[in-house]
């Protein structure tokens, strides 16, 4: 191992490590060995997913006159997975090796070698790379190098809702992408909101991919989230609206927290045939830059072939122009799941304090998934705990959530919540029966003030 793949997994490792340890990702059915490519969100994971959801709602729906939100379903007619081309399109180049039978993404591989190859390339041209450089890789599992030819692997998840064929011949699939449901839905949207060009329809919820070989804990699964917001306009105004986009989603992931330097823009270098402009936001990862989110122009091509396989025009009339015609579309597409390691890479902290190592989680405090921690300085006091108990339940009526700790010393309570990044620790002592004062302790310094109780809210500063 190299160093820079140590150092990778040395920053994977601790990631996945205090994500376990203190209730944020478990990966699923973990008592059954664990199912791969899926992942369950415990307490903590949840506050802070759930946290991250609402920073993207309130950019994208609430802040924005021109966009409304949707919450389509799961579960959609399948003629519209065939009309999109996902039955045919939506495929990753699979290669098996011979010895230990695993499975592989033939283009990730060939990156490793570094030799450039892309999952939009056909069966032939990713074969041809792959015959060329045959020599040179080894598999990734067991080292040896017997390959079969490279396979292209529909990512497209079957179900048999519905399907009541003896051999599952019409299966239904589950969503591959969320924003297939904006589309099918853009004819109901504009009849019943009566919205006006150009409007946005954004939602989040689960897709589900096939994917060959799911890695980097959060960063590749097979069951996801996403939020994804659609853009119809004017097709004259697709390049302009399309800047707008990308400019207001980097400025999204630096409100978050979410530094510069860790940030920066791919463009795509294969379009798929239909796309105007396609740009990726990357995010540094442990492994280096990798897909964030991206920020797409497509076009007309998802209303004209909608409008073609449901036979009903997907169009526009645009009143003042008597005109009528198919809205381009630009999108906003990101993984709930890779944003929120991002998140959780971008604030894992390490420093010493008092002389000893400290692991702290520096989230902004909006996304923290604990906003404030109340403690009784002991235990066994029942005055400090009913006083503490006090002060916890005056702060939750205003800020939520919050924690009521009394486990351990005051020492390990501090460290805990440090871990999962709660940004103030309140204690509860024998001056605060005297004065009604309390302790508050800032997470990224450590400092200490005395503050009066009925002070606590608006220093508070969330
Ligand atoms: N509607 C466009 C679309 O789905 P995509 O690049 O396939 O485009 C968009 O996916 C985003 O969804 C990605 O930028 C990534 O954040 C997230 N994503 C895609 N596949 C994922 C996976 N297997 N696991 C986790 N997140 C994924």
């Amino acid at each position: 191992m190299n160093s820079k793949d140590s150092k990778t997994n040395d920053k994977l490792e601790k990631i996945v490590s205090l994500a376990k340890r203190r209730g944020f990702v478990y990966q699923s059915s973990e008592i059954y060995g664990g199912f791969a490519g899926v992942y369950d969100f415990g307490p903590m994971g949840v506050e802070l997913e759930r946290n991250l959801k609402e920073q993207w709602w309130r950019k994208m729906v609430y802040e924005r006159e021109d966009i409304v939100g949707l919450d389509s379903a799961i579960f959609m007619d399948p003629k519209i997975w065939e009309v999109s081309g996902h039955t045919k399109g939506f495929s990753d180049p699979l290669v098996e090796c011979k010895e230990c039978h695993k499975r592989f993404r033939a283009d990730k591989i060939l990156e490793e070698i570094g030799v450039s190859a892309d999952e939009k390339m056909s069966e032939e041209e990713i074969n041809k790379i792959f015959e060329e450089n045959r020599g040179k890789i080894k598999c990734p599992e067991c080292g040896k190098q017997n390959f079969t030819k490279v396979k292209k692997f529909n990512l497209l998840v079957k179900s048999n809702l519905g399907d009541f064929t003896s051999d599952n011949s019409e299966p239904v699939y589950l969503r591959g992408e969320t924003c297939q449901g904006i589309y099918v839905n853009f004819k109901n949207i504009i009849d019943s909101m009566h919205l006006k060009l150009p409007f946005g329809i954004a939602q989040i919820g689960k897709a589900f991919r096939n994917e060959i070989s799911p890695r980097q804990f959060l960063f590749r699964g097979r069951e996801f989230e996403q939020m994804e917001m659609q853009y119809f306009m004017r097709p004259e105004d697709e390049m302009k609206e399309y800047e707008k986009l990308r400019e207001y989603r980097w400025r999204a992931l630096l409100e978050l927290g979410i530094s510069k330097e860790n940030l920066r823009w791919k463009r795509h270098e294969n379009l798929v045939f239909y796309a105007k402009e396609a740009y990726d936001i990357e995010y540094s990862f442990p492994w280096g830059f990798d897909e964030l989110e991206g920020v797409h122009a497509r076009g007309d091509y998802d209303l004209t072939q909608h409008s073609k396989g449901c036979g009903k025009q997907l169009d526009y009339y645009d009143q003042e122009k008597n005109e009528r015609f198919i809205p381009h579309i630009i999108e906003s597409s990101g993984g709930v799941g890779r944003l929120f390691f991002a998140i959780m890479l971008e604030a894992y902290t390490e420093d010493e304090m008092s002389g000893d190592k400290r692991v702290f989680m520096k989230f902004k405090p909006e996304i923290a998934p604990v906003k404030a921690a109340v403690f009784p300085l002991l235990k066994n006091k029942p005055e400090l705990v009913a006083k503490a108990r006090e002060v916890y339940e005056m702060i939750k009526k205003e800020i939520q959530p919050v924690v009521f700790d009394d486990n351990g010393n005051i020492g390990k309570r501090y460290r805990r919540q440090d871990e999962i990044g709660t940004p103030y620790c309140v204690t509860v002592d024998f001056d605060t029966l005297e004065d009604n004062t309390v302790t508050l302790r800032d997470r990224d310094t450590g400092e200490q003030e005395r503050v009066k109780i009925k002070e606590l809210i608006s220093r508070l500063k969330i």
